[in-house]
């Protein structure tokens, strides 16, 4: 398994990012960014204005294409994640959703009973072809310039806007069925790890060469609830898919839990900017770990982001380290100080 995977990564001329994610040594810290594609640069704006609405635009092969190479080609990333949304795996088990203008996304139906939880399919390929048709596109027309990003969003946030609906800042509905459905819980939590599984398997047959789910909404979770009804199937997830790909776990919040999460079968770390590096690298277990700077620190003089991130790259060292914000980008950010600070991290040494 090793060696296809060396002799593919072999064929990229960047790879720093897949080495690094394997823990090998590099010659200088890779860095991309999550939600590069998108929200800061114009040029997505004008794709996305070529779209009927966000879920057309998913939708598009050909779109979906163009604003995932955009970062690669504007911000000089060393990887580009391919266009999509963890909630596609919702509406392909038979939850639609609508993205609603300036307010997220919406659901019209939920899960309340036992018996929607037995209406929803275990998604697989036909119903979500048309991401795995953007990712052999985009893998195409990236020419193996930089490694291509598959995801999902890990089972207990995709389970929070299945019963939730929508956005929320306690996703206390989500958690009153933990609390009072811990059965049913588990079995919808087992399908969608199940469809996430099959989801995965295809992004990386069709071209995906590293994988990183997301549990945005691990913080939500007191830390017994979060290695029952996150962690578990989170590493269900990572076994399956680490032998075909490196796989990243970036648990927003969860910072009691890197030890814990060091010990699936996980190959990075995903950090948001409220863990000490030091902290981090002591409990990981040798994995490597990808952040963790403050999106924030973007609003910044150039100056100040110069010094915070050269303090951040000696906190993680030059091995077993991807740089990348501790969460996405935010749209009002200016696209020439994410430049920068790309740029910083190209230009450091050691
Ligand atoms: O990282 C990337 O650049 C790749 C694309 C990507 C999107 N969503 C595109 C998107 C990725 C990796 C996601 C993941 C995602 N989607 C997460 C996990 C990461 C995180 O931020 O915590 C979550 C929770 C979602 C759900 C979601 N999608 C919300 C809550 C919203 C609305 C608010 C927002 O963040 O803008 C979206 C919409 C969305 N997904 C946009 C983009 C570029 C903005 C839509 C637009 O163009 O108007």
């Amino acid at each position: 398994m090793f060696i296809y995977l060396n002799l593919f990564s072999k064929m990229i001329k960047n790879d720093l990012v897949l080495r690094a994610a394997r823990g090998e040594k590099t010659e200088r810290t890779p860095v991309w960014l999550m939600r590069q594609a998108g929200r800061v640069l114009p040029e997505y704006r004008a794709t996305r204005s070529r779209a009927k609405g966000f879920i057309d635009f998913v939708k598009s092969p050909d779109l979906a294409c163009e604003v995932t190479i955009q970062p690669v080609d504007i911000l000089g990333v060393d990887a580009a994640i391919i266009f999509s949304d963890i909630l596609v795996i919702p509406e392909a088990m038979g939850l639609p959703y609508q993205m609603i203008e300036s307010k997220g996304p919406w659901f019209e139906r939920t899960i309340k009973t036992k018996a929607d939880i037995e209406q929803l399919q275990i998604a697989g390929e036909e119903q979500l072809h048309y991401v795995l048709d953007a990712i052999k596109l985009t893998k195409t027309n990236l020419n193996d310039r930089v490694p291509l990003i598959g995801f999902a969003g890990a089972p207990w946030t995709i389970f929070a806007y299945m019963i939730e609906g929508s956005g929320s800042k306690t996703f206390s509905q989500a958690k009153k069925f933990l609390y009072t459905q811990p059965e049913l819980s588990h079995l919808l939590l087992e399908k969608i790890t199940r469809s996430t599984i099959h989801y995965l398997k295809a992004q990386v047959k069709s071209g995906a060469d590293i994988i990183q789910l997301f549990d945005s909404w691990a913080g939500v979770l007191a830390p017994e609830q979060f290695y029952e009804f996150s962690l578990q199937y989170i590493n269900k997830i990572s076994e399956a898919i680490a032998p075909l790909a490196p796989v990243t776990v970036f648990a927003k919040d969860a910072h009691y839990a890197i030890g814990k999460i060091a010990q699936g079968g996980c190959n990075t770390i995903g950090l948001d900017w409220t863990i000490d590096p030091a902290k981090a690298r002591a409990e990981a277990a040798g994995k490597t770990l990808q952040g963790n700077a403050d999106p924030c620190l973007l609003y910044a003089d150039e100056k100040t982001i110069k010094k915070e991130v050269e303090k951040m790259l000696r906190a993680f060292g030059d091995t077993k380290y991807i740089a990348n914000l501790g969460h996405g980008l935010y749209p009002d950010i200016d696209k020439e100080k994410v430049k920068f600070f790309v740029d910083c991290i190209k230009s450091f040494k050691y």
